[in-house]
């Protein structure tokens, strides 16, 4: 039995990269697979292509998961075309970095809109839904420098120190209607996001990790599965580091 057939999940941010990656995972294991992104290209099609190729339903649609409005609009869109919402994970992500010295108030806006917003917006269009099936895990990806701090990403640790918080208010709020919320931390993890670092960068985080290598898409992915299925389903309000033990 596969451990999440039969199971809706909305993953945010998921045309590519880490997000991609959870969707591919989570049809395997027999989801079916609403997907946003701000725009479906060619990429976010050919990742809709994929997942279906797995067996399943899957559909991208574009969106702005900061927006409120936007957000409530596909969320019932998803309602209508898959039935139900049992999973939810709040995905998408980006960084403005700067030294706070330098930081302006568009960088710190930005990312809070893009990494906070969009998860309180999901959660909210979201748990009306999951209360009525009377269950729901709800996945919100953080990163380990909302545990930690990051010199020169004041506006995104913040951001992910607040997924984390959220979730766990969420949690609180919402397990006795059998929803679950949890946060991942990631490490450093090999994507586009990371790619951008030189390799000095790169070659310093990676001598900092006790594993000796950053991390896979699918190490993530392994984790959201974990959390999504029935296999965590007493565990709620917790932020699991997958970061090769760089933070113990
Ligand atoms: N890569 C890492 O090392 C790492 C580490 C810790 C945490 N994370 C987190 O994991 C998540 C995914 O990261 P990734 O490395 O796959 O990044 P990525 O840039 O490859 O993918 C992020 C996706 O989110 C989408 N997105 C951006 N703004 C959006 C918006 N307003 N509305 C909808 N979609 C939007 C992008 O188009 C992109 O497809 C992010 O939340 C990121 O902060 C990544």
């Amino acid at each position: 039995m596969k451990l999440l057939a039969g199971k809706t999940a909305l993953i945010t941010g998921a045309a590519r990269g880490i997000g991609k990656a959870i969707a591919l995972k989570f049809a395997a294991e027999g989801a079916n697979i609403a997907f946003t992104d701000l725009v479906i290209d060619e990429n976010g099609k050919a990742t809709e292509a994929e997942i279906t190729a797995l067996g399943v339903k899957a559909k991208g649609y574009a969106s702005n998961a900061a927006d409120f409005a936007q957000t409530e609009d596909v969320v019932k869109l998803v309602k209508e075309e898959f039935g139900s919402v049992d999973i939810l994970v709040n995905n998408a992500g980006i960084t403005k970095d700067g030294l706070m010295l330098r930081m302006s108030e568009a960088q710190w806006d930005a990312v809070i809109a893009v990494n906070l917003k969009s998860a309180f917006n999901f959660i909210h269009a979201c748990i009306p839904v999951m209360m009525r099936q009377r269950g729901g895990s709800i996945i919100n990806m953080a990163s380990v420098v909302g545990v930690h701090g990051n010199a020169g990403q004041a506006n995104y640790a913040a951001s992910k120190a607040g997924l984390i918080a959220l979730a766990k208010s969420v949690g609180q709020e919402m397990g006795p209607k059998g929803i679950r919320a949890n946060a991942i931390a990631p490490g450093f993890i090999d994507t586009a996001m990371t790619q951008q670092l030189s390799d000095k960068v790169r070659e310093e985080w990676v001598s900092k990790i006790p594993l000796r290598r950053g991390g896979t898409v699918d190490d993530i992915a392994n984790c959201a599965v974990f959390l999504a299925s029935d296999m965590s389903s007493y565990i709620s309000g917790q932020v699991i580091q997958v970061d090769g033990g760089m933070n113990m």
